[in-house]
């Protein structure tokens, strides 16, 4: 039998729970003993881990959030730290972990298994940043968390006859900005990936209200900078009405999408299936629609595609 340690950590993701129960109820399906870490590597170090059984997952599948809370912790980045960590995993006797986060969440697992412990990762970010997986958990969730937004945000603007500009999450990336811009309908998307001028987008928000739209929504990505200021300068330079939502870490939070929630499944249990056959130093994704695995210093290497297509296509659709 194998103990199979699992933390959640970083920026916390809607599928996180269901990527949980997946680990827990695979790996004790397969005869191991599971504990769940609180607090991301925080936990690691204070040694604030404890024995998960099948029950202790249930109920958990559609809640947003992470059972096993999530952190941000500085000390894991030093030597030290990771040295505290790897004490209380032998301490523990846990043969493998499982980091469930984002690309920094990822290079603490790199460390460890440079340090000789085996750890895989499994994708849990909105921000879909991580070049090796078509998707990571709970990026769909937030997509559709913004296109309700959009929905609402729409109403109110076209009663206005008002510009709206909405600031998206997804720290360096544009694809939440862009996916939720193309299916939300938006005038304009502003990301971080292709370059943008204020006078462009003001061009094409005249263009509209010429043609007789009675408002537009442009959405912009956290990463172009102050969402407010960019507003202002659009008001200034078109004399229309603008006003900016910040939608912020509402789109975080909430029940996870069937996507997401099937995502996560397949993602857990390949994961435990990787340590019970003795893998390493391996990340978990989706791609072209099947479950891959990656070498780790692989996947945080490997560069970002910018779906251009989708981005030009939005230009077309809103003209
Ligand atoms: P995410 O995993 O969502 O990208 P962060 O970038 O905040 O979130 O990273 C989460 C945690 O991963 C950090 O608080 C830290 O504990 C750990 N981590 C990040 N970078 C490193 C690093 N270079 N070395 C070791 N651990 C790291
Ligand atoms: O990585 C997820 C994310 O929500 C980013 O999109 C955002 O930039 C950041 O985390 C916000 O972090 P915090 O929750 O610390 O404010």
């Amino acid at each position: 039998m194998k103990t199979i340690a699992v933390l959640t950590s970083g920026g916390d993701a809607p599928g996180m729970n269901a990527a949980i129960r997946a680990v827990v109820r695979y790996g004790i399906y397969h005869g191991c003993k599971v504990l769940g870490v609180q607090r991301g590597f925080r936990g690691l170090i204070d040694g604030d881990l404890f024995e998960m059984d099948l029950s202790s997952v249930g109920d958990i599948i559609h809640r947003g959030g992470t059972i096993l809370r999530s952190a941000r912790c500085l000390e894991f980045k030093t030597e030290e730290g990771r040295e505290k960590a790897l004490n209380v995993l032998k301490i523990f006797k846990v043969d493998g972990l499982i980091v469930i986060g984002g690309d920094g969440s990822f290079t603490g697992a790199r460390k460890l298994s440079e340090a000789g412990f085996p750890a895989i990762g499994i994708p849990g970010t909105i921000d879909n940043d991580l070049a090796y997986t078509d998707y990571t958990i709970g990026y769909d969730t937030a997509i559709n968390t913004v296109l309700d937004a959009i929905s609402k945000i729409r109403d109110t603007s076209t009663s206005h006859e008002r510009t709206s500009v909405i600031e998206v999450m997804g720290r360096h990336c544009g694809d939440i900005a862009l996916q939720a811009g193309l299916g939300g309908g938006a005038e304009a998307v502003v990301v971080p990936e292709v370059e943008w001028s204020i006078e462009e987008v003001c061009q094409k928000m005249m263009k509209s209200k010429n043609r007789g739209k009675k408002h537009s929504i442009i959405i912009f990505a956290e990463g172009c900078g102050d969402a407010n200021e960019f507003t202002k300068k659009v008001e200034e330079k078109t004399g229309m009405e603008c006003r900016t939502t910040t939608l912020g870490h509402i789109q975080r939070g909430g029940s996870p999408s069937g996507f997401d929630r099937t995502l996560a499944s397949k993602l857990g249990a390949r994961a435990v299936q990787l340590l019970l056959d003795g893998q390493s130093s391996r990340v978990v994704g989706m791609k072209d629609h099947k479950i891959v695995d990656v070498d780790i210093i692989e996947a945080l290497e490997m560069e970002s595609e910018f779906d251009i297509e989708a981005y030009e296509l939005t230009k077309i659709l809103s003209i």
